[in-house]
């Protein structure tokens, strides 16, 4: 059974709407919007009141560091050409966010999964309050955000990891989800 989603109901509407784009225009977001989109990140749900999230705005000294470093890693893995194309996309980013877990308790595997899955929650809030705002997100996690020079370069502490470096901006164009309906996935038991 297909179930249709309530065009009156603004979360239906969002949640079915495109948010994440790789590509954006060349227009640059305000300080107070980014620093809503945060305000409103935080309102996300996180088990024993932890509120583990980090975020860091990197400013244009630590932008270039960035990109530097993101060119000569990708090269490394991925070749000249990828290196040049990963530059350019974080050169071009309007904005970038950095969101990071300090874990509360790093001996603890089920806390740390519960801070972990707090700061990807604040990331959803993110999204969603950049999306109502004409704003769309590229979440990374890959190789770049997990690499010792990005967290060098955003000055992480022992207990704190990268979760996403979010590229911000008005989009171009956006990435579509060919999803499968949720009743493939779901057991409905007696
Ligand atoms: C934990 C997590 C990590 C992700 N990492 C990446 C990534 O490294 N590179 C990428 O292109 N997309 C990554 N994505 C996917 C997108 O940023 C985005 O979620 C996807 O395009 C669909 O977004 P939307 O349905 O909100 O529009 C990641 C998503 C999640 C949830």
């Amino acid at each position: 059974m297909q179930i249709l989603p309530n065009p009156s109901q603004p979360i239906d509407c969002a949640l079915l709407e495109w948010r994440s784009a790789r590509r954006f225009q060349n227009a640059p977001i305000a300080e107070h919007t980014l620093r809503e989109l945060l305000e409103l990140a935080i309102h996300a749900p996180c088990s024993r009141l932890a509120q583990p999230w980090r975020f860091s705005v990197p400013g244009k000294i630590t932008r270039t560091r960035l990109t530097r470093i993101a060119h000569d890693v990708t090269r490394g893995i991925a070749g000249s050409n990828a290196a040049l194309q990963t530059a350019k996309m974080l050169h071009q980013a309007p904005a970038l966010v950095a969101v990071s877990v300090q874990y509360t308790n790093s001996q603890n595997i089920r806390a740390q999964r519960e801070d972990y899955a707090a700061v990807c929650c604040a990331i959803q809030n993110l999204t969603l309050a950049a999306h109502a705002r004409g704003l769309a997100i590229w979440w990374r996690s890959g190789y770049l955000v997990r690499h010792p020079s990005t967290a060098d370069i955003f000055k992480l502490e022992n207990n704190e990891e990268l979760v996403g470096l979010l590229h911000i901006g008005y989009p171009i164009a956006g990435v579509y989800q060919n999803l499968k309906p949720a009743s493939s996935n779901t057991r409905w038991l007696e």
